[in-house]
């Protein structure tokens, strides 16, 4: 139990900047300003402690403020050294919430902020609810500090790698608490995942580079929710697409929506652009880096950096490393130039500003649900993963419809029985893949 620093961000002066911003994001976040509006005034959160760690950014910032809107304290520090947005920072700790993130820290600085969110206020109080995107809190709980697991109910995760983790964690029977996977429910990876990507990756490719995409190939690893929303991006902006797969489900996917898919070696030789999004590692190494064009940007877009052999690259040719600007990087390798983004971490919060609200409206209404759940029932759980039920994942996306002006059609009594559900759903099986 360190000593109490209510919060630490790059410069609290951008607090009125970030402040604007939140306020026109809550116009694009339904979901989230729904759950304000059912359960704001019962407070369903009083009494919880969540230490959340997620991308510090604008979107996160509305999540935070409808968390302690049902009634939670909140400390947050942030999933990635690259992601927090300053401005979204400074306004959420002049609001009086403990946070601790700003962009361009180190690993030593990262740590020490997560430790930070465990412990709240002057009287040291202990979390008692996890929120978390990628593991790294729930990892820093689970095995530096397992004193606390007694006192938390339960932790919710955000995105696919983290709950990769999770599932490991069942496996071996070190998954200390009930987890809802946020990532799997259908409103969040089939939207955030993929329609999110679609809009992030080019926009943060032209932040760093201020390419010409049109006429450029560009190779997309991996054709899961993420790949398949970065192609699409890609393509949009004139790119001629080379998909990468070891599944050969997601491969047949991708050449039947029009991709061209290729090995990386093939691919090595011919992309101007790559973009690894397989959530796995050494996608791009050492003879991919030899085989490239001059001047060929590289990025990641998976939760981790090791997707691309950083270590390598840096081991071999960090002489030749030289900054362009900040999360924009030059290497000389054997004569060719490489430009690499926000050194191999994810490229759409490092570069650019990650997803657009809308879409993390749908995320986010998933995680606020998720904690609603484990603080109130976690005696219905045990320690293994779960996904909300369909239901609420219907709930979500029935939030954001007005806002894009989508009518629903209402089931007739006789329709419904024919295809065997309610009226009021859910209206799929638990077997439907959307
Ligand atoms: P996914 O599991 O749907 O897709 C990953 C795909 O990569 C799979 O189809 C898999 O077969 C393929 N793959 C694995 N190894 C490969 C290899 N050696 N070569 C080619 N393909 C390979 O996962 P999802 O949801 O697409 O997430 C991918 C990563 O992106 C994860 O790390 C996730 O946490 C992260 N993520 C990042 C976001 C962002 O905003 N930057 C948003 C959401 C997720």
């Amino acid at each position: 139990t360190s000593t109490y620093v209510p919060y630490k961000v790059k410069d609290i002066a951008l607090a009125d900047w970030g402040r604007k911003e939140i306020r026109l994001a809550e116009a694009e976040m339904p979901g989230l300003m729904a759950l304000r509006k059912e359960f704001g005034p019962s407070k369903p959160l009083a009494g919880s402690r969540i230490a959340g760690c997620l991308h510090m950014t604008i979107q996160t910032a509305v999540l935070i403020e409808t968390l302690v809107e049902l009634g939670a304290e909140v400390t947050w520090s942030s999933c990635n050294i690259f992601s927090t947005q300053d401005h979204a920072a400074a306004a959420i700790a002049a609001a009086g919430i403990s946070v601790y993130a700003w962009k361009g820290m180190n690993e030593e600085e990262f740590n020490w902020c997560i430790e930070q969110t465990l412990f709240f206020g002057e009287d040291r109080k202990p979390l008692n609810m996890i929120l978390d995107d990628g593991g790294d809190l729930t990892n820093m709980v689970f095995d530096v500090y397992p004193e606390l697991i007694s006192g938390i109910k339960g932790l919710s995760e955000e995105t696919t790698t983290g709950v990769h983790r999770l599932y490991e964690r069942m496996k071996n029977g070190t998954l200390h608490l009930p987890a809802i996977n946020v990532n799997d429910s259908v409103t969040k990876s089939k939207f955030d995942n993929k329609y999110g990507c679609r809009e992030s990756l080019v926009d943060a490719i032209r932040r760093g580079t201020d390419l010409m995409l049109a006429g450029k190939v560009a190779v997309v690893a991996g054709y899961g929710d993420v790949g398949k929303g970065s192609a699409e991006s890609l393509r949009g902006a004139g790119c001629r697409v080379l998909v990468t797969e070891i599944d050969p489900i997601c491969a047949l996917q991708a050449a039947m929506d029009g991709y061209e898919v290729v090995t990386m070696d093939e691919a090595a030789t011919r992309a101007n652009i790559f973009v690894t999004a397989t959530g796995n590692i050494n996608i791009v190494k050492d003879r991919h880096f030899k085989a490239m064009k001059d001047k060929a940007v590289v990025c990641n877009i998976g939760h981790f950096d090791n997707e691309i052999d950083m270590a390598w690259l840096n081991k071999n040719y960090g002489s030749t490393k030289s900054q362009i600007k900040p999360q924009v990087d030059l290497y000389e390798i054997d004569g060719k130039e490489i430009i690499v983004l926000a050194e191999g971490r994810l490229v759409n919060l490092g570069v650019a500003m990650g997803h657009p609200s809308f879409v993390m409206s749908c995320s986010f209404s998933n995680q606020t649900l998720a904690q609603l759940e484990l603080w109130n029932h976690s005696d219905k759980y045990e320690n293994k993963v779960y996904i909300l039920p369909k239901h609420l994942d219907e709930k979500v996306a029935a939030l954001h419809l007005d806002h894009v002006g989508a009518k629903l059609e209402k089931l007739e009594q006789e329709q419904a029985e024919y295809i065997g559900v309610t009226v009021e759903g859910p209206f799929k099986s638990e077997l439907y893949r959307y």
